[in-house]
Order: structure tokens, then C-alpha cells, then sequence
């Protein structure tokens, strides 16, 4: 995939009401790059995807951006999509669900995003937590769809309708909980759109 067939995918992929959540998640990681202290180093974006947050984190990162995910023509789609100049990348393929094939505490900065709503199984769920962890030295973004009042109801009306689509979630404060219990303490915590989404991104610190 070249840089104007990831262009068509990334515009297909969000456009509508996507487009607002889009916006909204460049825009709040933006607002949580800003609060780190001192320089991120080394930055890890697993998974990766198309690349939607490559230029940003790009610019965030001052000597090293790794871009990992499980789908090599994701890779490659970012890679060819990106410019020569900028602080290096380096791509890797790896499966959240092994062991991470870096060291302890390797980056500055670990940013997962739009996972966590595809973990099916807790077990699965643990590992990712205590493996993205585990990488992290500094920093991690997560994001993940919040379990609400409004979201079950919604799930209701759904299934009543016969929608089939009913996405993975889990509590604010189990979320928290379990990353605590890896080292990270939670600097900030938002909604991507209030009452509307259950998707949340969450900044961390490795205490
Ligand atoms: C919804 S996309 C999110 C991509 C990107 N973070 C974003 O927000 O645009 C989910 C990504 O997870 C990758 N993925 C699925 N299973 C994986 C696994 N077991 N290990 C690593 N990546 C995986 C897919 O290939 C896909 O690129």
C-alpha cells in the first residue's frame, strides 16, 4: 500500500462520526504528550496499525519511534506512507499475546491504542497489561472502552435490535486497578466523547 492508498483507507476507515472520534484522540494525545516530563527518547506504538498516530508520535519521539503490530502490510502501509526525514523508525512484528521481544523498561513511552476493546479473554487481558508494563520505563497511553450505566443500556437495545456487534469492555477503576498492580500510576484519564463513547485513553507513569 502506498501513501495515497493508506491516505484512502485512513479516510474511508474514518470518516463520519468516526471523523469526530478521530479528531478528538489526536487532539487529547496531543494534550497528554504535552504533560510528560523531559524528553521521550524512545517510543513504542503497539500496535500500530495504518499509522494513524505515526506523524505525531514522530514528532514526540527524539531518537526512536518503533511501529509494531501483528499485520506486516500495516507495517509496511505505514512505512511507505511515511516521509524519509524525522526522527528514525523502526518496524517489528510481534503478537501482544507472547512475550514483547524487548527489554525491561526499553521505552519512554508506550502507547497502545484501540486494543484493548478486542481482548475477548482476561487471561489475555493480564498479559498485555503486565507486558506493556513491563517495556515501559516512563510513560504508557492506553485506550480502551469504558464499562458505564449508558454503554450496558446501550448493549441492551442493541442485542434487542439484533445488532451482533457487542465490543469487549471493562471498568474504569479494573483498568486502573490492574496497571497499578504492574507499577503505573494514572496521571490522567479521559472520555473521547463524554456520555456518547465508551472509548477512554488513559496517560500512566511507571511509579
Ligand atoms: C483497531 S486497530 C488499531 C491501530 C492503531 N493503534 C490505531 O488506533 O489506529 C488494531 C490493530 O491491532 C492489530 N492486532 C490485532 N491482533 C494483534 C496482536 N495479537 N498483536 C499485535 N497486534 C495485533 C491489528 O493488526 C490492527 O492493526
Amino acid at each position: 500500500m502506498m501513501d495515497a492508498d493508506r491516505a484512502a483507507y485512513l479516510k474511508k476507515r474514518y470518516r463520519r462520526s468516526q471523523s469526530i472520534l478521530n479528531r478528538r484522540e489526536q487532539r487529547f494525545v496531543d494534550a497528554m504528550l504535552a504533560q510528560v516530563d523531559g524528553p521521550l527518547e524512545q517510543i513504542i506504538d503497539l500496535p500500530c496499525g495504518h499509522g494513524r498516530f505515526t506523524p505525531q508520535l514522530r514528532r514526540a519521539a527524539s531518537q526512536r519511534l518503533v511501529c509494531a503490530d501483528l499485520r506486516l502490510e500495516h507495517i509496511n502501509a505505514l512505512v511507505g506512507a511515511e516521509d524519509v526525514v524525522g526522527t528514525p523508525i523502526e518496524t517489528s512484528q510481534v503478537d501482544l499475546y507472547q512475550r514483547l521481544p524487548f527489554a525491561d523498561k526499553e521505552f519512554n513511552l508506550v502507547f497502545n491504542f484501540r486494543f484493548f476493546h478486542h481482548i475477548r479473554d482476561d487471561a489475555h487481558r493480564q498479559h498485555v497489561i503486565a507486558e506493556l508494563s513491563r517495556i515501559s520505563g516512563r510513560y504508557l497511553i492506553v485506550s480502551y472502552y469504558a464499562n458505564s450505566a449508558v454503554h450496558a443500556l446501550q448493549k441492551r437495545l442493541w442485542r434487542r435490535t439484533g445488532h451482533t456487534r457487542d465490543l469487549p469492555m471493562i471498568s474504569t477503576s479494573e483498568l486502573h486497578r490492574c496497571f497499578r498492580q504492574h507499577g503505573c500510576e494514572i496521571v490522567e484519564d479521559r472520555a473521547v466523547l463524554p456520555g456518547i463513547h465508551a472509548h477512554h485513553i488513559t496517560l500512566m507513569r511507571r511509579t
